[in-house]
């Protein structure tokens, strides 16, 4: 059995393109490995709390073995990072960026000596701690044209933010399934939901079996 993780964004319950999309892939995973293959972290149902001044002391305080009680939030999430084979991220296009509750999740889990660690070599000064594995982005905006060229390319700061992140902490091995044009609801519209079905399935086959 290979275990998949979807962190799903979105405020909406209904509606949302990026949970129909997170939803197919679960599906598709459900029926190959069962139900249990499947953990669903909803960050827009339950978004995680900020980051407080007890968290950052636990986080950087010297380890006594045991974990703090404000980072059990965050050794739960990293858990599910750690015991993923594949990840699926939905994220919704919010104000040029992720949404708050997935930045929210991001600071519970970039945590020095769990996800990333220093390195002693001054051109490459971090290291990343999460074995590498295959991780597909969902994304959705009301907009078009934020891709390369077009004329909202440099508002986009969605998917360069999420490749940072996720790379600083080993998950660099990123495919994407991308809706755009949402508000619109034309043609357009409606070609690149289809689109991005198709790689969903075709990425949901792929990584059951690689
Ligand atoms: C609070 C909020 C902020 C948004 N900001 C942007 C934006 O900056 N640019 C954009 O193109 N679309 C924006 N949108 C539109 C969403 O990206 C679009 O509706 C997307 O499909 C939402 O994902 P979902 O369908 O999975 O909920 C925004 C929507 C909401 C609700």
């Amino acid at each position: 059995m290979k275990t998949l993780l979807v962190i799903d964004s979105s405020a909406r319950s209904n509606r949302s393109t990026t949970r129909a999309l997170t939803h197919r892939f679960a599906e598709a995973w459900k029926g190959r490995f069962g139900d249990s293959a499947v953990i669903h972290r909803d960050l827009g149902a339950n978004p995680p709390p900020a980051i407080d001044d007890a968290w950052i002391a636990s986080a950087f305080g010297p380890p006594n073995g045991e974990t703090p009680a404000a980072l059990s939030r965050s050794e739960t999430f990293i858990s599910e990072l750690f015991q993923a084979d594949v990840i699926v991220i939905g994220a919704p296009m919010y104000n040029f960026g992720m949404p708050a509750a997935l930045k929210a999740y991001f600071d519970q889990i970039v945590r020095v000596g769990r996800t990333f660690d220093f390195a002693e070599d001054p051109e490459n000064p971090y290291k990343p701690l999460i074995p590498a594995k295959p991780v597909v982005v969902v994304t959705s905006k009301g907009s078009g044209e934020y891709e390369a060229g077009g004329m909202l390319e440099s508002l986009n700061f969605l998917e360069p933010h999420l490749a940072t992140i996720l790379g600083f902490i080993g998950l660099g091995n990123i495919a994407y399934a991308k809706v755009a044009r949402e508000e619109y609801k034309d043609e357009l519209w409606q070609q690149m939901v289809r689109e991005a079905e198709t790689t969903v399935d075709r990425l949901a086959a792929d990584l059951a079996i690689s």
